[in-house]
């Protein structure tokens, strides 16, 4: 698949038009809260027939270059329960592997009548890129690219834990642990949850969580005692073995004792009842126990779950942002 534009980082600063869901960046405060009033109406209203025709005249396509369960089956979800017109496509089973270019595939799908395209793909930047290359022809929301950024992630993380804490999340310290270097998730939850803003520690090997991820807005830790002291929340980062050059890790034993998450570790430390989270995929017995996930502290079903309201508020307000304070007094 040939790309004719790279964009790093920084091209989160571009200025788009049409509506898009391709950064972290483009939600503050303010911005969070509408779409959780959103997502609390779609959860509320759920098979109501305001809900279920709400987009009957859209077409979404799911565009996956990656694979996923959670992001692609929530977003699929979200367009159904709206009534929209849904098509997935995924690189394994399309004319990509024939070598057609990014742009010829994203140009068929506005041409089919698309409104909009959700896309995930190995390569840091791309949403962005597509946002800017379909314009305001359709919207572009960001599925996950590369280890760069994951908005709906970090926004359904969001959601959780502002249901769990009644909205109160300003100060409440959080602790990450896990492989930030390759995770997209922690990008994007830096950028969130500093906006309530929480206190957030994050946690794992030199090799895994560098210092440098202090300048992202977080006090690095590679122990995980001081990390996990006091903590109102914990969240566990997947080891991304896909993306693990070698060495980066002694073994996925040694790991799992010195930074991996357990009822007894949490107990000594963290708050008492201080939820867990994990964005999933999860390695069980690596960085968390079968016992913590499953037990009465995990989130994790709870994020799954916020993942279709979340992904039903961002569709909102792409599609049809006209329509938020109807929708809202309902
Ligand atoms: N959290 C997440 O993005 O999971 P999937 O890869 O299953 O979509």
């Amino acid at each position: 698949m040939a790309l004719t534009v790279k964009l790093g980082s920084q091209s989160d600063e571009v200025t788009l038009s049409g509506r898009h869901a391709v950064s972290s960046k483009a939600y503050d405060m303010v911005r969070m809260t509408e779409l959780f009033r959103l997502a609390e109406q779609c959860d509320r209203l759920v098979g109501d027939a305001r809900l279920t025709r709400l987009l009957s005249n859209k077409t979404v396509a799911t565009v996956f270059f990656e694979n996923s369960t959670r992001t692609r089956v929530s977003f699929e979800l979200a367009v159904k329960r709206f009534g929209a017109t849904h098509v997935h496509l995924s690189a394994d089973g399309s004319s990509v592997k024939k070598g057609e270019t990014l742009e010829d595939t994203l140009g068929t799908l506005l041409a089919l009548g698309c409104d909009a395209l959700v896309m995930r793909h190995p390569e840091n930047g791309v949403a962005m890129w597509a946002a800017q290359y379909v314009g305001d022809a359709a919207s572009v929301l960001n599925g996950g690219d590369g280890t760069h950024d994951h908005p709906s992630q970090g926004l359904l993380d969001s959601l959780t834990l502002y249901r769990h804490f009644n909205g109160e999340l300003a100060g409440k310290k959080i602790a990450i642990v896990g492989d930030a270097l390759h995770s997209r998730v922690i990008r994007s939850n830096l950028q969130l949850l500093n906006q309530w803003p929480m206190d957030v520690h994050v946690c794992g090997p030199t090799t895994l969580v560098p210092d440098s991820f202090a300048d992202l807005g977080c006090t690095v830790h590679h122990d995980l005692a001081p990390a996990l002291k006091d903590a109102d929340a914990v969240m566990a980062l997947r080891i991304q073995h896909e993306r693990q050059d070698a060495g980066l890790i002694e073994s996925v034993e040694a790991y799992h004792q010195e930074f991996g998450l357990t009822t007894e570790r949490l107990a000594q430390y963290a708050k008492p009842d201080a939820p867990v989270l994990h964005p999933g995929p999860a390695n069980r017995g690596v960085e968390i126990t079968d016992e913590l996930a499953d037990g009465p502290r995990s989130l994790i079903r709870n994020q799954v779950a916020h993942g279709v309201l979340i992904r039903q508020a961002l569709l909102i307000d792409c599609l049809i942002p006209e329509k938020i304070p109807e929708i809202l007094s309902w």
